[in-house]
């Protein structure tokens, strides 16, 4: 496995491996690996020759009071995950790789609307970092296909919307949620609770299958639904931001003729802020 920092390295890397004909998956991420990382490679690694992954903790999604300094920052234990899983190439770039204009100069890309809702009402600026680094990485990598996870569902459904909107060639895939046998979907931030907490934290993936299964059963009373769940996460000890009936496509309030829907929750306990969703087809 090759690690290797610079834009002009892995650029070489990928050609080289453009070369022995592989169609590259590419791999985006902050490190701090679980199995939910390590099953988005597997799926890059299911369609494509060769699997590129990043590791790199983007400075500029994080809020200035948000964890970015104590985000985990496991890189060796991380790259022995790689090496297991059959990652060919990690790319490892530092702030001045990325940044050399400083987070404030850079040019930025930001989706309008659906960066603005949900989390990024939470998190005024994230999505712009999220957006504005996955491009820079989508333009130095030039992969055929990108996988990311779909817990973090307004990401994916961004990034997708971006990679239209900008023509960047490349194929989205999203890949599925992985959770503890409790029903809690893996993330690093889960690190965050306590054992009391974390014994309460299934109630989130709990409380939208809950919502989601009174959709599927006809019901349209989705604000009622919604306020049903927000209750039933007070009631186990979550400080709920919002839980929402959406449109799968962008992300808009359902409406009753809508079918393809998904429905979105984040909520804080103790110093985390866990997020997840269930998607529903009608
Ligand atoms: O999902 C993540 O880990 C990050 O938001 C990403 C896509 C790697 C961009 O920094």
């Amino acid at each position: 496995m090759e690690v290797v920092h610079s834009i002009e390295e892995i650029r070489r890397e990928v050609r080289n491996l453009r070369n022995r004909s592989a169609t590259i998956g590419f791999v985006p991420t902050m490190g701090n690996l679980h199995a939910g990382h390590l099953s988005l490679v597997k799926d890059a690694a299911a369609s494509c020759g060769a699997v590129v992954v990043s590791i790199y903790v983007n400075p500029m999604q994080f809020g200035p009071t948000e964890d970015f300094s104590t985000y985990p920052r496991t890189l060796e234990q991380d790259l022995e995950l790689l090496r297991e899983a059959g990652t060919i190439t990690v790319f490892q770039p530092d702030d001045e790789a990325m940044y050399p204009h400083g987070t404030t100069g850079q040019t930025f890309v930001e989706v309008p609307l659906m960066g603005e809702m949900l989390c990024g009402a939470a998190r005024p600026g994230h999505f712009r970092g999220v957006s504005t680094v996955v491009a820079r990485l989508l333009n130095i990598v030039q992969p055929d296909l990108a996988v990311f996870g779909k817990k973090d569902y307004q990401q994916l459904a961004i990034i997708r919307r971006m990679v239209a909107d900008l023509a960047i060639p490349v194929e989205i895939v999203g890949g599925e949620t992985i959770r503890a046998e409790d029903g809690l979907a893996l993330s690093s931030r889960n690190r965050y609770l306590t054992a009391e907490q974390r014994r309460q934290a299934p109630c989130l993936y709990a409380s939208l299958l809950e919502a989601a299964e009174q959709v599927r059963a006809g019901r349209q009373a989705f604000a009622q639904i919604e306020q049903a769940a927000l209750q039933e996460l007070r009631g186990c000890g979550f400080q709920p931001d919002y839980v929402s009936i959406r449109r799968q496509q962008d992300l808009q309030p359902a409406g009753a003729g809508d079918r393809v829907l998904v429905v979105l929750a984040a909520a804080r306990l103790g110093q985390a802020r866990l997020i997840d969703n269930v998607e529903i087809v009608l």
